[in-house]
């Protein structure tokens, strides 16, 4: 994170606080959370955003102290389960300013959504459509509503996380006539009231040529929409996704970049339609809180093993891995790493850090060249873990799912505490 520096003994310290002593008191692995950062990154979007309306999309990590944060900063935020709904009511962000997703919302979640009057409801299914009906009717409350569209855009990332091709099971497709025809049966529907369309082409995306290509789609069935059905969406979303930086090959662009962008794009297609611009809204996750988290472990166990040809390669063993952090093996996601409690001279050995769960894929850091000194009782510390690391962490061989630490000033406050073995095998109903 931003605010992440070593001192003269090597020694990482996060948010003033030094990561030995953060370490001595709440143990390892630990996800340290730079408050400041946080903040900053939530503020550059919404500044950058001035005019729009931006969803922080609690996937990436959510726990009562962050949307509370959100709200202070004045975000709004996305949830895809009743539960995130709770830890967003419970951190204070009014439901107004919150944005309901999902592609098999049960009934049980769309009534209650509809009765707290959750800003906007993102349907994704004729069945939904059928189900906020009969909730619409019944409690004779309004429900607001975008529709998930699939713009049938390929964004250039990994198969499991792009959403906008046309095979996959995410929204309406406007190719086909789908999103269309949702429009048609929303707004045939007493007590709907349709706001916009929203598009989501995908995650970790450098490349903003999608978004562009969706955008275009987008608006062109908003301006049909208006035009054949006569009405005016006020709203649209072109979602999340956009990509930080794991290792030194990304680029990130900045909030900045990314609403020039798109506002241009925007502004263009809608002058060439002949329609007012609809309030721009965007939903990151990962973009405000990947970078703002790393994920301090204890090395364990140092093995040198010999590959094909001769060469060497240092397999770093720590006290975590799959369990925290599920991206690499499931998305063959790259990160990187530094040693973090001490200063080292010895010569950099290519190394492979891993983690102790009973799979050889699992991998906390591919490739990292780190000191050939390294050793047991070691820090060390992986940098932008703060998105999906925590929010999908496992408890894979029993692990106890690590803590959250917020540091700020030089202070630690635990957000989220570790689990214990009681509350593991609380669930366990043979323990007697
Ligand atoms: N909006 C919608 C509708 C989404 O489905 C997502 C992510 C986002 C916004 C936020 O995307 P972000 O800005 O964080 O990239 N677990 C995967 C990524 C899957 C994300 C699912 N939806 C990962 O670890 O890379």
């Amino acid at each position: 994170s931003s605010t992440a520096t070593k001192d003269a003994d090597g020694v990482l310290h996060v948010g003033g606080m030094s990561l030995p002593d953060l370490v001595a008191n709440v143990n390892t692995p630990a996800y340290v959370l730079d408050e400041d950062d946080f903040r900053a990154r939530a503020r550059d979007f919404k500044e950058a955003f001035a005019g729009a309306d931006v969803y922080y999309a609690s996937k990436a990590f959510l726990c009562t102290t962050v949307a509370r944060w959100i709200a202070e900063e004045g975000l709004s935020l996305d949830v895809c389960s009743d539960t995130e709904l709770t830890v967003a009511l419970n951190g204070g962000v009014e439901p107004e300013r919150i944005g309901y997703h999902g592609n098999n919302k049960s009934a049980m979640e769309l009534r209650r959504a509809v009765t707290l009057g959750v800003g906007r409801i993102v349907v994704d299914s004729f069945d939904e459509i059928d189900r906020i009906a009969a909730i619409c009717s019944e409690t004779g409350l309004p429900a607001r509503v975008m529709i998930r569209v699939t713009a049938g855009v390929e964004a250039h990332t990994h198969e499991f996380i792009a959403t906008a091709h046309e095979d996959q099971k995410f929204g309406f497709s406007i190719a086909t006539g789908a999103a269309y025809e949702a429009a048609q049966r929303l707004l045939g529907t007493k007590g709907v009231d349709l706001l916009g369309l929203h598009s989501h082409i995908g995650s970790q995306i450098f490349d903003t040529s999608g978004f562009e290509v969706a955008a275009r789609r987008v608006l062109a069935l908003h301006a049909r929409v208006a035009a054949e059905l006569g009405h005016t969406m006020p709203e649209m979303d072109l979602g999340g996704g956009f990509g930080i930086g794991y290792t030194a090959q990304d680029d990130p662009k900045t909030p900045g970049e990314l609403a020039a962008g798109m506002r241009e794009i925007v502004v263009h297609e809608c002058r060439a339609l002949g329609i007012d611009e609809p309030r721009l809204s965007i939903e990151p996750g990962r973009a405000i809180v990947g970078p703002s988290m790393c994920t301090v472990y204890t090395v364990g166990t140092v093995k040198q093993v010999e590959l094909d040809g001769g060469a060497v390669r240092t397999y770093v063993s720590v006290d975590g891995g799959m369990s925290d952090n599920i991206r690499p093996a499931l998305y063959d996601a790259d990160y990187s790493c530094t040693l973090a409690s001490r200063r080292s001279e010895a010569p950099p050995v290519l190394a492979r850090v891993v983690g102790k769960h009973c799979e050889s894929g699992d991998i906390v850091v591919k490739d990292e060249f780190l000191p050939g000194d390294i050793q047991p009782g070691d820090l060390i510390a992986v940098p932008a873990t703060g998105a999906y690391g925590r929010s999908m962490a496992s408890n894979y061989n029993h692990a106890l799912r690590p803590p959250v630490v917020a540091v700020r000033d030089g202070h630690a406050r635990v957000i989220v505490r570790r689990e214990t073995v009681e509350d593991l095998l609380g669930t366990d109903m043979g323990v007697v």
